[in-house]
């Protein structure tokens, strides 16, 4: 089968390279850390099968056009997309399908009175969202009442997040540890990728710094049992998919589940219509079989075998741009990653990077790299990959050195060290 991938960042090289193992992979726009890249855009490339990696395309309906021509799509159409491009349609469905999910409302632009009187009927703390698409950016959570009004006014004026922010979804603060499921659907069925991951948002140790797209991650999460992650399925991803079904959306790709486990039983917080990055980092390379052939049934609405996992874990570590996330330097030479590449057990995945005319890699984007590590054990794969972290270099080079490093097993549950 010949497969063309949509995108450019880890994620989609981390399809790619799984994918090639069965199948003749073309990547676009790629980058020239990724074979089989080219410019060619996806509406004028010969595949039997399309993999759309991030939400920009899915949202902007890149899966219709693609299907409209009789094109096999792995990703859903933009109506599907907007459990993840509108938070307040998400939000309006779920509560429709009965789905655990956070008190909350919506507003636009000319209700700014009416939220800020919401607002000040929750208690703290406080969650504002953006509608739409705003790169991972669009959420304050906080415990004052009057940053909570300000951001209100900030994202429904257009001046924070233009017209992602115009509407806003203001929402009950819940608390508790988070969650993240993937699971195939293929319009008419959902089906869990068994596993869990662990994704590390803030750009330093220790859980402090600006938030980012990701800066690493780990799976499988050693305390996550399968009961849970069917309570889940059952709960939430479920009820989703029929009432989607209700209103004539025919979703056919992964759904991207995030919950908080509350004391009051495990909340839907966000769905996203595509794998992670960098969770598909740690996943994708670990399933067995034919991934292309499981991505195809899904794309063509017959999903017959669900999918198996190998139980190793993978940890992957995020090596971003000096400057990053606010003012990304690109331009920098990568050095080391042929090196870190020959250790056994270690896999680079190319994210935000370039080729200068010499054709040496250089930095080309805020996220440049993911150094996985994969082994039997946890610990060992985090070894495996921070080896590989330190032959690669470049001037200014921003990681984190605790990823996978503070998960401690306590009476069966994970604590931070
Ligand atoms: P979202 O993009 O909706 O998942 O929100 C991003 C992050 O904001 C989540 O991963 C949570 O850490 C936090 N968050 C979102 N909604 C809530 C909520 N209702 N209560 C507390 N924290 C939240
Ligand atoms: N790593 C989180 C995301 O892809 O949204």
């Amino acid at each position: 089968m010949r497969v063309c991938v949509v995108g450019s960042g880890g994620r989609e090289h981390a399809f790619a390279t799984t994918l090639s193992r069965y199948s003749e992979v073309v990547v676009t726009p790629g980058s020239p850390g990724i074979k089989g890249s080219t410019a060619q855009p996806a509406t004028e490339i010969e595949a039997d099968l399309f993999v759309i990696g991030p939400e920009g395309p899915l949202v902007e309906g890149l899966a219709d056009r693609l299907r409209s021509e009789g094109r096999a799509v792995f990703g859903p159409g933009s109506d599907g997309a907007r459990l993840e491009g509108s938070k307040a349609w998400m939000k309006d469905l779920v509560q429709a399908a009965g789905v655990p999910t956070a008190r909350y409302a919506s507003f636009d632009e000319n209700e700014t009175n009416d939220a800020l009187k919401f607002l000040s009927t929750l208690a703290p703390p406080y969650v504002v969202k953006t509608d739409g698409l705003a790169a991972g950016k669009g959420v304050l959570v906080t415990e004052t009442y009057f940053d909570a009004a300000e951001d209100v006014r900030a994202k429904l004026s257009g001046a924070a997040f233009g017209d992602s922010g115009r509407r806003v979804v203001i929402e009950e603060g819940l608390s508790g540890p988070e969650l993240s499921l993937f699971a195939f659907c293929d319009g008419e069925k959902a089906v869990l990728v068994p596993t869990s991951a662990q994704d590390y948002k803030r750009l330093q140790d220790g859980d402090i710094g600006p938030n980012t797209g990701g800066m690493g991650c780990y799976s499988p999460m050693p305390t996550i049992s399968p009961a849970d992650l069917d309570e889940m399925m059952n709960k939430a991803v479920q009820p989703t998919v029929e009432e989607l079904r209700k209103r004539g959306v025919d979703y056919r790709g992964v759904l991207f589940a995030g919950f908080m486990m509350t004391a009051d039983g495990p909340k839907l917080l966000e769905f996203n219509v595509r794998f992670g990055d960098p969770e598909a980092q740690v996943i994708l390379p670990r399933f067995e079989g034919d991934l292309t052939e499981t991505l195809f049934q899904v794309a063509n609405g017959h999903l017959q075998e669900p999918p198996s996992l190998s139980e190793d874990a993978m940890v992957a570590v995020v090596l971003a741009s000096q400057g990053y996330p606010t003012s990304p330097q690109i331009g920098d030479v990568i050095y080391g990653v042929e090196q870190a590449r020959e250790i056994d057990g270690v896999d680079i995945f190319c994210a935000g990077v370039n080729q200068n005319p010499q054709g040496e890699l250089i930095t080309g984007g805020g996220r440049v790299l993911n150094v996985c590590g994969r082994a039997t054990k946890l610990e060992t794969a985090r070894d495996l990959a921070y080896k590989g972290v330190s032959v690669i270099s470049w001037p200014g080079m921003q990681y984190r050195t605790d990823i996978a490093a503070s998960i401690r097993i306590v009476d069966n549950k994970e604590e931070a060290v």
